[in-house]
């Protein structure tokens, strides 16, 4: 899969404390030969390693040697990068059938807790009923979310975010009800906080979203000097240009100080009346170098617990050996995914593990009726505008990024040497073309 992401928001990994034990002494043995791949997580990167784990074992010819189990909350795979899209509600892909198909086992709850000196992880179902449920390799694919800073007073109350499913449903239904409220500045007012990937994918697409008798006005604020600071300069007057032609205003170096039901207050003072703030961004002025998400090693193994392995948002990995490393973004998901549920499997299996690499990369961002761009490589060269752009971001957030349903497609999509986000990129472009 290709085309990122990248985002001034600050994202953190989901947490889910780990305990170690001191002693692996007294870990209890696995009672019989059939061992278990438990993944957390039911995202980009927890279905692909599912399906990487059981294509290898069926490659291998030991499919009834490996139970693969999946612990999520629902057997959906939340579209997360449409969810700037209207329709919030259609942003979701059944997984249950394939996983069936796959013999995957899912069970439906929440992990609170791994218990590294046990090899157990605490689940909690839907009704709030605790159960264990042991491994024999865990694979952590917990995702993550925005970061909402406390330092901000009333972010937590007032402001809307696109951020999981859940929350975007809100922010659909929240634009839909503005109609019925009186006309005021405050009703006919979106702020968008954060000028990042997220925040202007968002903000150019508000226009077509939002009804047309609010003859809203949108802003983007945005705490840096610069829109996309992450972006690069490459692709910034094309940015800044979409911005002005689709009449959205953005104000830059104006950080956020609060949120209330009626509007956002900048650091300068100034007020902006609205009921709808909309948070995409962080203002962890760290650099993003994973603080809390897991340190893994080539093989996605978390380095300080052998059984564990972590993908996806949760990990914090090294993409090439140029000092690049794994983007919070689908194109490293998937296949950090295909990577994460091989090794596991292979492990198991005594096959060899393969090393995560991932040195290509694309960032194609959406900018609403006006187009979108597409821009190559960590310096973010722009490569492609216009037309063609918005057909091959249509092709990746309508189809590449959906699983197949067919199971032998899905195997074959599972392979860990997949095409590099270049060699996708051509295959993208031949295909929309
Ligand atoms: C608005 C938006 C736009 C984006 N646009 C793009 C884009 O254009 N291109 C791109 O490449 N990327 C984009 N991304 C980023 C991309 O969506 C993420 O990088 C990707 O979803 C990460 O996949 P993941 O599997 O690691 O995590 P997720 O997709 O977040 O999945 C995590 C899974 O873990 C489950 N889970 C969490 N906690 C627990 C627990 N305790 N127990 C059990 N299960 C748990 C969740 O329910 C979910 O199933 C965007 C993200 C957002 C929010
Ligand atoms: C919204 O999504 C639902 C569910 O997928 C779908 O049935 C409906 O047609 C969609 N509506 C629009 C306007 O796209
Ligand atoms: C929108 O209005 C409906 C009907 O009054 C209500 O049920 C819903 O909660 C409202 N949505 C939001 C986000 O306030």
């Amino acid at each position: 899969m290709a085309f990122a992401y990248s985002n001034s928001a600050e994202y953190l990994p989901r947490r889910l404390g780990i305990e170690e034990g001191t002693s692996s002494i007294f870990r209890i043995a696995a009672h019989s030969h059939v061992k278990k791949i438990v993944i957390i997580g039911a995202g980009f990167a927890g279905v692909w390693s599912a399906l990487a784990a059981r294509r290898l074992s069926k490659l291998t010819e030991r499919e009834t040697e490996i139970d693969i189990v999946v612990i999520a909350p629902k057997p959906f795979l939340v579209i997360r990068p449409r969810l700037y899209e209207a329709n919030a509600s259609g942003m979701t892909h059944s997984v249950e059938a394939l996983f069936k198909d796959s013999k995957i086992e899912f069970i439906p709850g929440t992990v609170d807790k791994i218990n590294a000196q046990d090899n157990t992880v605490l689940v909690r179902s839907i009704s709030g009923d605790a159960s264990t449920v042991g491994y024999d390799r865990l694979i952590l694919a917990a995702g993550s979310s925005v970061v909402r800073p406390k330092s901000i007073s009333g972010i937590q109350q007032h402001a809307f975010d696109i951020d999981s499913f859940d929350s975007a449903v809100k922010l659909e239904s929240h634009l839909q009800n503005l109609t019925s409220l009186p006309s005021s500045p405050a009703r006919n007012t979106v702020v968008v906080c954060g000028a990042g990937f997220t925040g202007i994918e968002l903000a150019t697409e508000l226009p077509k979203r939002l009804p047309k008798d609010l003859n809203a006005r949108i802003v983007m604020v945005e705490s840096a000097d610069q829109l996309g600071p992450e972006l690069g300069p490459g692709p910034r007057p094309i940015i800044t240009q979409a911005l002005n032609e689709l009449g959205i205003e953005f104000k830059l170096g104006s950080p956020v100080t609060a949120i209330d039901a009626d509007g956002v207050t900048l650091a300068s003072g100034e007020r902006i009346e609205t009921k709808t703030a909309i948070w995409t961004a962080g203002q962890i002025p760290a650099p993003r170098d994973g603080l809390s998400r897991l340190h893994v090693g080539q093989n996605l193994r978390v380095s300080s617990v052998g059984n564990i392995f972590a993908t996806g948002d949760a990990a914090y990995a090294t993409a090439d050996t140029n000092g690049h490393f794994a983007l919070m973004s689908c194109q490293h998901a998937l296949p950090m995914g295909r990577v994460s549920g091989h090794n596991a499997a292979a492990d198991l299996l005594g096959e060899s593990l393969m090393p995560y690499e991932q040195t290509s990369y694309n960032c194609c961002l959406d900018l609403g009726a006006w187009g979108t761009v597409i821009s190559e490589g960590w310096i973010r060269e722009v490569k492609l505008t216009g037309d063609l752009a918005k057909r091959v971001k249509c092709f990746i957030n309508q189809r590449l990024i959906y699983p197949p349903t067919d199971v032998a497609e899905a195997f074959t999509m599972a392979n860990p040497t997949g095409p590099d986000s270049d060699q996708l990129f051509e295959q993208i472009l031949q295909a929309v073309a």
